[in-house]
């Protein structure tokens, strides 16, 4: 867990859990860097995931399921060194924990202990309760994550909404259930209708986090750089486009070129100097 400081008071699962009971909503968001880490937690975020959409919207890949225990480690650590008040969740890369309860506990140990996470998060549902039981008692706390997972999307015929008929729906509330009663202490649902998720919320005691999953979960979340325009290769409907970082990117980096084409940078005010009598006595050796 990361190190609480004196004068800041780390959010705890116990808090996450009293939120629910007083109808307070929880905010959630993705963060992958030390500079991220504090950009969100100085504008007061409850829960930041380390989430594996960094393969998407940091590395490039086509999706989550090239992403590495390395990776994770790394980006969470990276993100654990700059927060001090928010709950920080490391997300289990796809086939870290799929194996095998013993390497998923093993990996969970890895991202909690050596990337001084908070929690750890892994997809699926009734087939992942032994494994989520397993990590919990551990000692490890475990965020769950139902609905669409895109870990397996290929599975649930890709990266569609979850959940739609009778028969779906049951399911994903089952699942629910199982992860609640195999010791997960909050639960992300994804992409599923909102009276399914509605009733889940009501249902669990437990807190839901709801990524398009209308607003009847105990907290949203959504990724930083959809949120902040950073990632433009898709959008899901499900996001709120707060700001267009990535246009403001491309506009200084223009404005940086101009300046250096134009010799106005770097200016006085950008450079060091000597003295007169020293430079003109530096230009007299050099070059004469
Ligand atoms: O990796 C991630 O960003 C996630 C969110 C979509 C919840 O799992």
């Amino acid at each position: 867990m990361s190190e609480p400081s004196k004068d800041v008071k780390k959010i705890l699962i116990s808090d996450l859990w009293s939120m629910k009971e007083k109808g307070e909503k929880i905010s959630m968001i993705t963060a992958y860097s030390y500079p991220q880490g504090l950009i969100v937690e100085e504008a007061g975020i409850d829960v930041i995931l380390v989430g594996d959409s960094l393969g998407m919207v940091e590395l490039g890949y086509r999706d989550t399921v090239p992403v590495t225990m390395e990776e994770m480690l790394s980006h969470t650590k990276a993100v654990t060194r700059a927060v001090k008040r928010a709950h920080v969740v490391s997300d289990m890369p796809f086939m870290s924990y799929n194996i095998s309860i013993e390497q998923a506990v093993t990996n969970a140990g890895i991202l909690y202990k050596e990337g001084v996470a908070d929690s750890i998060k892994l997809e699926g549902g009734q087939e992942m309760a032994e494994t989520v039981a397993a990590i919990h008692r551990a000692g490890i706390p475990v965020f769950g994550h139902i609905g669409l997972t895109p870990q397996t999307a290929a599975l649930l015929g890709g990266f569609k909404v979850q959940g739609k008929s009778i028969d779906q729906a049951k399911k994903v509330f089952e699942d629910a259930a199982a992860l609640e009663e195999a010791g997960a202490f909050a639960l992300i649902l994804e992409a599923i209708p909102k009276e399914l998720a509605a009733l889940i919320t009501e249902k669990l005691r437990i807190p839901t986090v709801g990524i398009g999953a209308g607003v009847g979960c105990d907290g949203q979340v959504l990724v930083l750089h959809d949120m902040v325009g950073l990632f433009k290769r898709f959008t899901p409907k499900f996001v709120k486009v707060y700001a267009d970082v990535y246009a403001t990117q491309v506009r200084a980096v223009e404005e940086f070129i101009g300046d250096v084409h134009s010799a106005d940078f770097p200016g006085n005010e950008h450079s060091f100097g000597m003295a007169a009598e020293t430079a003109e006595k530096l230009r007299k050796q050099l070059l004469s």
